[in-house]
């Protein structure tokens, strides 16, 4: 007779052991594992079940464009590729009180306004408060069908029964359970079994489902981690939290690029879509201060300008500081280490501090020279031009290389009243703005040479 298993699995990372620790050797998490029911094994004494037959096709053959359902919410479409695709499944996920049920009711209003059916479940609120919400946001008039329930299998019955919903939010994943599975709710095996039974929902009915996921500190999707690889998209919606400026950014995309954000401004009446970010992001720009410099960034296929600002200053400590927020640290010791081996900037006796402005992420290696440009601006205490943006991916033997899509970055600057730009030397090439100067760097050392002299001349005035 085979017996079950126990299995205790870890509720931060789903690993799964046959005996209790204290800490997973998986994640180096403590005190997270919790027994729950394993499944069968398959051993000696269990026949394996006769296989169905089924017809193989060609990959030759008819192929059809996904069809999709605009959401009504232009940001949200740019990030999904365009609206959400029938039976698809996409997990949104993000720190608590970020905005996830603001923007899915929102969206579930646009598509019920549209004349859609689109139904809310909620797993966290009562209906009351998810009316009160929808009350405050202007929407309380939308068609839109509500429940509180957390049953998988009362909510799949109960959806199936009548017309297909176009749109179904489950608020969260984490609440949900499902009688398939043993073990007690908002364990990764319950969101994983509630999760594949909706997936399953949506693949036989057509229905987009959304599902929600919250977030632990490190930024991880805690239990719904395990999802990620069974839904068709995973999009992550973030922003600090004492920035009103919300990011909404596709990890993972089986139907669209994953390239692509949409902007978001938390307001007292909900989300309002921020259509030219780069005004946002420039807004509160302390002018002619030394360590801040423009940097002209391209996030999918949008430009966008962003602040980036620096502060180099003499360190009290042993080793120095090193922080970065909205960038990454390793491409910043990268510019420090090329500034001081090719530059002859030494920064080893100071603290290094770079941040960039708006509560943004940027993951471009054309940031280098933005970011160059406001350490050594910083450092040498001489504020960069006002009116200039900067781009260019920093090599390690000091070089500047060209980066992609130069003309969309000059193009947006131009339009938002820049008058320079330090780029690197094939730029000029694609740029077509007469109104532009630019001015070509091909090694970081002309950088450095080009600020120290500006801030020498306007110390002399
Ligand atoms: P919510 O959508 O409940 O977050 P999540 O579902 O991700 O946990 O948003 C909660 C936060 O948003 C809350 O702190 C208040 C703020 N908020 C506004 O500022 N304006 C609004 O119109 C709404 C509905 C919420
Ligand atoms: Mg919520």
């Amino acid at each position: 007779m085979s017996k079950r298993s126990p299995s205790f699995v870890c509720q931060n990372c789903g690993a799964a052991f046959s005996r209790w620790q204290g800490k997973c050797e998986a994640c180096g998490e403590w005190n997270t594992l919790s027994e729950e029911g394993g499944e069968t094994p398959a051993g000696p004494g269990r026949k394996p079940a006769k296989g169905r037959l089924f017809a193989l096709e060609p990959l030759t053959g008819e192929a059809h464009e996904a069809p999709r359902l605009p959401s009504g919410i232009p940001e949200l479409d740019r990030v999904t590729g365009g609206g959400f695709v029938r039976g698809s499944v996409l997990l949104l996920g993000g720190d608590p009180g970020i905005g996830k049920s603001t923007l899915l009711i929102q969206a579930a209003a646009a598509l019920a306004r549209a004349g859609h059916r689109a139904v809310y479940i909620s797993g966290e609120e009562a209906v009351a408060q998810v009316r009160l919400r929808a009350e405050r946001l202007g929407l309380g008039n939308a068609a839109v069908e509500l429940a509180a329930e957390t049953a998988v299998e009362d909510i799949i019955a109960t959806l199936s029964d009548g017309k297909t919903p176009r749109l179904i939010v489950i608020d969260s994943i984490q609440t949900m359970w499902t009688a398939m599975v043993e073990s007690a709710p908002g364990t990764v095996t319950q969101v994983r079994g509630s999760a594949q039974a909706l997936i399953r929902y949506a693949k036989r009915s057509g229905a987009a489902v959304i599902l929600v996921g919250h977030v632990t500190k490190d930024g991880q999707i805690a239990g719904p981690r395990v999802v990620e690889h069974m839904v068709d998209a995973v999009l992550s919606f973030e922003g600090e939290g004492s920035h009103q400026f919300r990011i909404l950014r596709a990890v993972k995309n089986r139907f669209g690029p994953t390239d692509e954000i949409g902007v978001f401004e938390m307001t007292g009446s909900g989300l309002r879509e921020v259509s030219n970010p780069s005004e946002l992001f420039l807004s509160e720009r302390d002018l002619g201060q030394p360590g801040t410099a423009v940097f002209a960034g391209i996030e999918g296929t949008r430009p966008l300008l962003v602040e980036m600002q620096a502060l180099v200053a003499p360190t009290s400590l042993g080793t120095p500081r090193r922080a970065v927020v909205g960038w990454d640290p390793s491409r910043l010791s990268m510019v420090l280490a090329v500034l001081e081996a090719h530059c002859g900037v030494k920064l080893g006796g100071h603290d290094v501090y770079l941040n960039v402005a708006g509560g943004l992420r940027i993951n471009e290696p054309a940031a280098d020279l933005a970011a160059a440009a406001a350490l050594v601006s910083s450092l040498a205490n001489a504020p960069l031009p006002a009116d200039a943006v900067y781009f260019g991916e920093v090599s390690l033997s000091g070089a500047v290389r060209p980066v992609a899509q130069a003309a969309a970055r000059l193009k947006e600057a131009v339009k938002l009243g820049f008058a320079r730009a330090v780029v690197p030397e094939a730029a000029r090439a694609e740029a077509s703005e007469p109104n532009l100067k630019l001015a070509e760097v091909s090694k970081l050392d002309s950088l450095v040479a080009m600020i120290a002299a500006n801030g020498r001349r306007s110390k002399a005035a």
